[in-house]
């Protein structure tokens, strides 16, 4: 008996050490917070502003497209590589095309 909670907690011990290095980063990514802080001013509170930037809840762009326009920028539109992961990233351009749909 002994033995199995042994095994157990070393099992135990093994998953949790996994998923804390996997889900880490993912977990505490929160999209929306980043979107308001860093693009709601030139993009509105979901996308949508006025003419000086494209309605984000109908740009014709792929995530692929979401992701490269966000990391490299466009004009005045600034560049996020070295401001936000390219996790951050990603999950914004999820947030985007989550938009797209409604
Ligand atoms: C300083 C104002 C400003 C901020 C801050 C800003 N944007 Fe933009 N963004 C723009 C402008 C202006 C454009 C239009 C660029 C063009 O097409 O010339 C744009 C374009 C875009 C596009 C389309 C890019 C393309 O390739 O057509 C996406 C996607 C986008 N922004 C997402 C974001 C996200 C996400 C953030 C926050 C991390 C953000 N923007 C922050 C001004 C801003």
């Amino acid at each position: 008996m002994r033995k199995v909670y042994v095994t157990f907690f070393a099992l135990a011990l093994m998953i949790g050490s996994c998923s804390k290095k996997t889900s880490a980063p993912t977990a505490s990514i929160n999209a929306e917070k980043i979107f308001a802080n860093d693009c709601a001013r030139c993009h509105g509170p979901q996308g949508v502003k006025d003419e000086r930037t494209p309605n984000l809840q109908t740009i014709d762009l792929d995530k692929a497209g979401l992701i490269h326009g966000i990391t490299y920028g466009k004009n005045h539109m600034p560049a996020w590589e070295d401001k936000l992961s390219a996790v951050e990233i990603s999950a914004l351009a999820d947030l985007i095309i989550s938009w797209h749909n409604k």
